[in-house]
């Protein structure tokens, strides 16, 4: 029987991505619904392509009606910002099957998000790469005690710049990163290792694991995504091409997996590095975990003044290297 999906957020970079997987395994995937925030151009012509029996909307109200529909079997939020909390406790709330790109929800609402989870034992399947690469490695090793969780990162485009250079970086550098093809707003914070910051509120939720237990290492070739390291001192990691692809794949199929086509790593001759984060160039990353630490909307008003810094930055009137303090002041002072 073929998995009915509805994709909130369908005309964005892992929304495509959704599509091109549902695209390439036609028998097993049926689109119900889909849903944009404005752009309802490319909206129409994805609906032209898979023809979804609920249809296409811009309209919250109407995405809530989808995603709860008695056919739906999975919701994709491959959206970004936070208007769809409603949504996705509703979805939780009627037990649907939910996969989940969308950090800044988890960001945001973690609490109240999981706790619902728990409550109507509906499990998150998580699309960003590292959580994906931790929930799988997690998945086969549920009764061992993690010691600690570590994300990789690549360190973006500008690891080894200057901080000085820092000052005359343009958006459209911002927005190249060397390793993964992704939306404009992600892009410019793995530059600014905010991305890495948010994952880490998103990882303590998720996986309901104190922030003192998740690390960050910068691993700049995106080959391994996670590590998990056990109470024995083992150490697994989860290691993948880096193609959004991947995860996606995962969470469609799961608790399945399917063969495809996507690249395989060649592990020959191939130099995996791994570094400590330089948190006086990037401060981002302590931001996240002070603000885990103070109990109250840390969390949310982090997310927040990066959406508002990043904007921003995209329209001139602040510098790359002005996003930190300008973040660090909007969440702590
Ligand atoms: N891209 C990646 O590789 C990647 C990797 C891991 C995690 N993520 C996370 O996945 C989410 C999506 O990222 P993305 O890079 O795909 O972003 P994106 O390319 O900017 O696409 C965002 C999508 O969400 C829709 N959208 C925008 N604002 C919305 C709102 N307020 N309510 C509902 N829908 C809204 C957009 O519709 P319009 O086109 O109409 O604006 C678009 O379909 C983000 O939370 C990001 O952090 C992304």
């Amino acid at each position: 029987m073929k998995k009915r999906l509805v994709i909130f957020g369908a005309t964005g970079s892992i929304g495509s991505q959704v599509l091109d997987v549902v695209r390439a395994n036609p028998d097993d995937f049926e689109i119900l619904g889909l849903s944009a925030k404005s752009n309802k151009c490319l909206l129409e012509e994805h609906s032209n392509d898979f023809n979804p029996r609920l249809g296409w909307t811009l309209d919250i109200s109407k995405m809530e009606e989808m995603a709860i529909n008695p056919n739906t079997d999975m919701v994709v939020f491959a959206c970004k910002g936070t208007d769809v909390i409603n949504v996705l406790i509703e979805s939780i709330r009627h037990k649907k099957q939910i996969a989940i790109a969308n950090k800044e929800l988890l960001v945001e609402y973690g609490e109240r998000i999981m706790n619902e989870a728990k409550k109507y034992g509906v499990q998150l399947i998580p699309i960003d790469s590292e959580h994906s690469g931790i929930f799988q490695i997690l998945n086969g090793n549920k009764d061992r005690e993690i010691e600690k969780i570590i994300l990789t990162c690549s360190g973006g485009p500008f690891l080894n710049m200057s901080q000085e250079g820092f000052k005359s970086i343009t958006f459209n550098q911002a927005i190249k990163h060397p390793n993964w093809k992704m939306g404009k707003k992600i892009s410019v914070d793995s530059a600014t290792m905010m991305n890495k910051a948010l994952e880490i509120i998103e990882a303590h939720h998720l996986f309901d694991i104190t922030p003192e237990k998740i690390d960050v290492l910068v691993h700049p070739q995106s080959i391994v995504h996670a590590l998990v390291q056990f109470r024995d001192g083992s150490l697994i990691a989860h290691m993948g091409y880096p193609d959004m692809r991947l995860p996606i794949s995962y969470a469609l199929y799961y608790p399945q997996a399917k063969e495809n086509n996507l690249p395989r790593i060649d592990l020959i001759d191939k130099k995996l590095e791994f570094y400590k984060p330089d948190l006086c160039k990037f401060p981002s990353i302590g931001f996240a975990y002070d603000a885990l630490q103070r109990k109250g909307n840390f969390t949310k008003k982090l997310n927040q003044s990066n959406d508002k810094a990043v904007e921003m930055f995209e329209k001139g009137e602040i510098r790359f290297d002005e996003i930190f303090e300008y973040v660090r002041k909007g969440t702590f002072l």
